[in-house]
């Protein structure tokens, strides 16, 4: 009997990852004997996601930098991606594919009220994740769906590859939690839900096509990142010396390579997996910005993703992002910020529309202030399809 073509593309990704994992040694140095400091906070594991602590912990994660990645990251990842591609070759996971929900944030998680709603019913086939800077004080006692959920997490900070860092964190935590995590949606406190679970779960997972029309259509397609991947915007050759020049991020990544696109995505597991397994891109993208570069050309986060799935897979990306956010009068970096008086139906329908196949899922930037008039118009607006 032959195999099924996921089966062997599952043996495909095993094979190669250990392959890699052959290789590693040669290709980045291995992690140092000696633990670092930070050595008895674990790496977010199975059961360590409920055991995070909330976020509030003071040095927990403060590692040495020293040689570059931190050991407990390198260890969390490579964990991650080799028990996930494990999984993949192994047997399907139980129940119904899940959305993994990021949170990445550095401040209260203000929304969660409204995201409760969201999720309400939706349970067996959603999973959330927190990942917290350290340094922030959470005043607001997380919801239900957000309490105990939160990965081990360091410091971020703007201008910097502390915000890859930790959506690699959060992606890892989430592949190995839960093999039944098929999407992986970023988020931020700032960001708000435009349609409803369901709405969202359908465009992701497509129903399979009736008997009839099966024999007919084309092979179903791989699941698809939503990652908006953009080429020659004006500020991109300033991006790209941001590091050290024109040659900083030579060889790996060319300029004709590099990509620019929102931080923020909705990643397919497969691609989830290339992320956190990665490192010949991410040596470059972690390098800190020349000082003069540091104020208006650092946000590598923008451009880590997009460069790495376009590089490595470019038929499985859907070249835009579920997520709104309106750059018309950005200030100082930040996308225009919607308050309590801008809430209304019509602002929703704005949002929501889309140029391309799903229309927007998500949007941001919301400031606290406009979780009431949010609430008000949940059930008539905004999970209304
Ligand atoms: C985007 O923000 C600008 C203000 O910076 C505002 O005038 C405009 O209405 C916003 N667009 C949408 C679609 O909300
Ligand atoms: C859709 O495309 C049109 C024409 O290029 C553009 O004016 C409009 O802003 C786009 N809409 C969105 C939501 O991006």
């Amino acid at each position: 009997m032959a195999l099924s073509s996921p089966m062997v593309l599952s043996l495909l990704l095993f094979a190669s990852l250990t392959a890699l994992l052959v290789l590693a040694p040669r290709l980045s140095p291995p992690p140092p004997q000696q633990p670092a400091a930070d050595e008895q906070a674990p790496p977010a594991t199975g059961s360590g996601v409920g055991g995070g602590g909330g976020g509030g912990g003071g040095l927990r994660g403060v590692g040495s930098r020293a040689g570059g990645e931190e050991a407990d990251d390198l260890r969390l990842f490579r964990r991650a991606a080799l028990e996930s591609a494990a999984a993949a070759a192994g047997a399907k996971a139980a129940g119904p594919p899940k959305v993994a929900f990021l949170f990445l944030t550095n401040s209260d998680l203000t929304f969660a009220p409204l995201w409760e709603r969201f999720f309400s019913g939706h349970e067996s086939r959603l999973s959330v994740y927190v990942h917290a800077d350290p340094a922030a004080r959470l005043l607001l006692p997380p919801t239900p769906s957000f309490r105990g959920r939160f990965v081990a997490a360091k410091p971020t900070r703007r201008a910097d590859a502390s915000l890859i860092a930790a959506a690699r964190r959060l992606l890892a935590a989430a592949l190995l939690d839960d093999p039944a995590n098929a999407y992986f949606a970023l988020l931020s406190q700032h960001c708000v839900p435009l349609h409803s679970f369901p709405r969202l779960y359908a465009a992701l997972f497509p129903p399979p096509p009736s008997p009839s029309a099966a024999s007919a259509a084309p092979r179903r397609q791989r699941p698809r990142s939503y990652i908006e991947v953009l080429t020659g915007e004006p500020q991109m050759p300033s991006r790209y010396a941001a590091r050290g020049g024109e040659d900083a991020m030579l060889p790996e990544v060319p300029y004709e390579r590099f990509r620019i696109g929102s931080q923020f995505f909705t990643l397919a597991r497969r691609h989830a997996v290339l992320v956190v397994w990665e490192r010949r891109l991410w040596r470059k993208f972690r390098v800190p910005c020349l000082p003069e570069m540091a104020q208006d050309s650092c946000y590598p986060e923008e451009h880590y993703f997009p460069t790495l799935l376009d590089m490595a897979d470019p038929g499985g990306v859907a070249r835009y992002t579920l997520t709104r956010v309106n750059w018309t009068g950005s200030v100082e970096g930040h996308p225009h910020t919607y308050t309590a008086a801008e809430v209304t139906p019509g602002l929703v329908a704005e949002l929501r529309a889309s140029n391309h196949t799903h229309p927007h899922m998500f949007a941001r930037k919301f400031a606290p202030d406009c979780l009431a008039p949010l609430l008000a118009i949940a059930d008539t607006v905004l999970f209304k399809d």
